[in-house]
């Protein structure tokens, strides 16, 4: 097996110059001349990448607290992972897995299936993203109910691609210009405990909140335009992610199962950011209780190579050939890839490590709100963790400003993190995070806190 010469262990924060650098400022210009435009937000430049730090081309060390957005949930060349990518390199790359046959992919479909919540048959299509897999869940719910109207929440995020894109409503930026999308697919509100839909003061109570929203979607949606016999699904997040990181009341995804079932609706559970452990168990599903019919996977699946799935109750499978296919599903770089990190998580035991360090980690950032009125939310489950400034604790009164402050800041303290929502910061380390690793992470974070006020 061949030497991966750039693996190399990173192990502190290392700050040589204020980035970017002379060098990360070169690629970022080039970037803009030949690239076309996105979401970036913070100079960074990768060169190298170990565990939960990263080096940039001009030889800062930062620690990442980022992950690519929840995606290298097992550490930046993950050793295991790459062991498995590496031998798999050395056989084949790509066989086309949905018209050809390899071990590799039927090996994901069975680990994946065993982690995901459910102990019943379950089909696994294999997509290349987040989107896609939603894409693909929303035909197997229109191809199974035979129905076409969907209900989705707003604040949700679910990919860009205009299937996808018709429930996404996290920023109106996403939408601009870009109407119409699917038809048939409306919003609720999502049941936000600390900016309620219904008003601050209002339905406190996590029941209250939850019953309220069912009685929008009740009385207010399926009662009047969306007849049970148009309904095919809900597509939802269990905990909303660029949204700003919300953790719904306890209750709520049991609540909309039982509506979903009573209207013949198939509720389409999102996890592409909530998966593979992020919140302390495989899926934030578990928390709340539910065994989605349909779960969209992307992100972490495969440690970084890039790979998305749903996964369906095996009687909502596509019921003939030519319905839905692609390319690259099941890539056996990715397949190989996606059974590593399960494994991983698994003999690891980091979903316990995800739990532990999650509530050490919202115990350390508690005490910074004692400290800072700036803070007005800390919340989160597990390793997924949001923190939202605010002009106003009272109020609750978003401030994009400061967050937007504390984001460079933290990045020139060597500290590498990403917004969510209208004001929050998301905090999502490895799930193999360390005590220490997260102490470092608090100071340079109150260092920018700190330098914001
Ligand atoms: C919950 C959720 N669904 C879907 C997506 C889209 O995934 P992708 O960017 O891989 O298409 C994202 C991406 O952030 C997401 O967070």
């Amino acid at each position: 097996m061949m030497e991966n010469t750039n693996y190399e262990k990173l192990e502190k924060i290392d700050m040589k110059v204020t980035p970017p650098g002379p060098k990360a400022k070169q690629v970022i210009e080039d970037d803009k001349k030949f690239l076309a435009t996105t979401t970036k937000s913070l100079p960074v430049v990768c060169d190298t990448a170990s565990g939960s730090f990263v080096r940039d081309v001009d030889g800062n060390v930062y620690l990442d607290f980022a992950m690519g957005i929840s995606v290298t949930n097992v550490g930046h060349v993950n050793p295991e992972v790459l062991k498995s990518v590496e031998e798999q390199l050395h056989k084949f790359w790509h066989f086309a897995g949905t018209d050809f046959y390899y071990p590799q992919q039927v090996e994901a479909a069975k680990a994946i299936s065993s982690v995901t919540p459910g102990k019943f048959q379950k089909k696994v299509f294999f997509s290349n993203s987040g989107t896609e897999s939603n894409e693909a869940a929303i035909k197997f719910v229109k191809t199974y109910t035979k129905k076409q109207e969907f209900i989705g929440f707003i604040g949700g995020f679910h990919g860009r691609t205009t299937g996808a894109l018709s429930f996404t409503s996290s920023k109106a930026i996403q939408q601009k210009g870009f109407f119409p999308s699917l038809p048939g697919v409306f919003h609720a509100p999502f049941p936000d405990p600390y900016r309620n839909p219904f008003g601050i003061d209002g339905y406190e109570d996590p029941d209250e909140l939850e019953n309220r929203v069912m009685d929008f979607i009740e009385k207010f949606m399926i009662k009047t335009f969306i007849p049970p016999a148009n309904l095919a699904g809900f597509l939802v997040e269990p905990i909303q992610g660029e949204g700003g990181y919300i953790v719904p009341p306890k209750n709520f995804h049991k609540k909309l199962r039982k509506l979903a079932d009573e209207n013949n609706a198939v509720v389409i559970m999102d996890e592409v950011q909530t998966g593979f452990g992020r919140t302390g168990k495989f899926f934030a599903s578990e928390h709340f209780g539910v065994e989605p019919e349909v779960i969209s996977l992307a992100k972490s699946i495969a440690s970084g190579i890039p790979m998305g799935a749903v996964v369906v109750k095996d009687k909502l499978d596509f019921p003939e050939s030519g319905l839905h296919s692609n390319t690259f599903g099941g890539n056996p770089l990715a397949s190989v890839a996606s059974v590593a990190t399960i494994k991983y998580i698994q003999e690891n035991n980091l979903l316990k490590n995800a739990t532990v360090q999650g509530e050490y980690l919202r115990m350390r950032l508690r005490e910074l709100m004692d400290k800072y009125m700036n803070i007005g939310d800390v919340r989160g489950l597990g390793l997924m963790v949001g923190v939202d400034f605010v002009k106003d604790r009272k109020t609750r009164e978003p401030d994009a400003k400061f967050r937007n402050s504390v984001l460079i800041k933290s990045l020139e303290n060597g500290l590498i993190l990403l917004s969510t929502g209208s004001s929050a910061i998301r905090i999502i380390p490895a799930l193999n995070v360390t005590e220490a690793q997260i102490d470092m992470g608090m100071e340079a974070f109150e260092r920018a806190i700190k330098s914001s006020i």
